[in-house]
């Protein structure tokens, strides 16, 4: 890929109208939706800008959530105090626009995704996603994240395995 990328959170100044990443649910909510949560303290959402091009390449939101403990992979879960539900970010929406894809901007802004969580100043012990099909779970496994037990589509990585993996 040519292009550098800068993330910033999304704002008024951003033209999402041309915004298209082959799923119609997401680019509508990015459209549609994405400033009204943002207004509500429902997500944050940022985005992808080319720094030479200025294209609008993609976009996530952030959410907290929480994890049950039971629900955590038993290898994980047992170096946990027995709270019930640990605090976990939620990596909402997540796309990339068609032509900028299988080019490694996912990942950056996965990364940015988790770099935000680690530096949060409140106790986030994992991102959690909800993979929407097989490909989204694929490239969700590609980075680290590992499948929930006795769950189909949703993930998890510990922000401690990220910051282990960075240093
Ligand atoms: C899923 C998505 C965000 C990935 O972004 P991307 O920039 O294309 O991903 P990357 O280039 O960082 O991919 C890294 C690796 O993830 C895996 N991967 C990515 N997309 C994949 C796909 N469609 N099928 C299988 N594996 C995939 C591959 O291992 C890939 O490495 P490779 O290209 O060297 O084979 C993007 O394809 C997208 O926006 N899709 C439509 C919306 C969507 O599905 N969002 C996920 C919501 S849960």
């Amino acid at each position: 890929m040519t292009e550098s990328f800068r993330v910033e959170p999304l704002s008024g100044d951003h033209d999402r109208s041309e915004f298209r990443s082959g799923s119609d649910a997401l680019d509508r909510y990015f459209r549609e939706q994405a400033s009204q949560d943002i207004k509500r303290r429902i997500a944050t959402c940022f985005v992808a800008v080319g720094v030479t091009s200025g294209d609008l390449a993609g976009y996530y939101t952030l959410t907290a959530t929480g994890v049950a403990l039971n629900a955590l992979p038993p290898e994980t879960a047992k170096k946990l105090p027995r709270y019930p539900v640990v605090p976990a970010a939620s990596l909402g929406r997540l796309a990339v626009a068609s032509h900028y894809q299988r080019q490694g901007l996912g990942g950056i802004l996965l990364a940015d995704a988790l770099m935000r969580a680690a530096r949060a100043e409140l106790g986030i012990f994992a991102m959690v996603v909800d993979a929407k099909d097989e490909a989204a779970q694929r490239f969700y496994e590609h980075y680290g994240f590992t499948p929930l037990p006795g769950e189909t589509r949703r993930l998890c990585l510990p922000i401690a395995t990220v910051l282990q993996r960075w240093h």
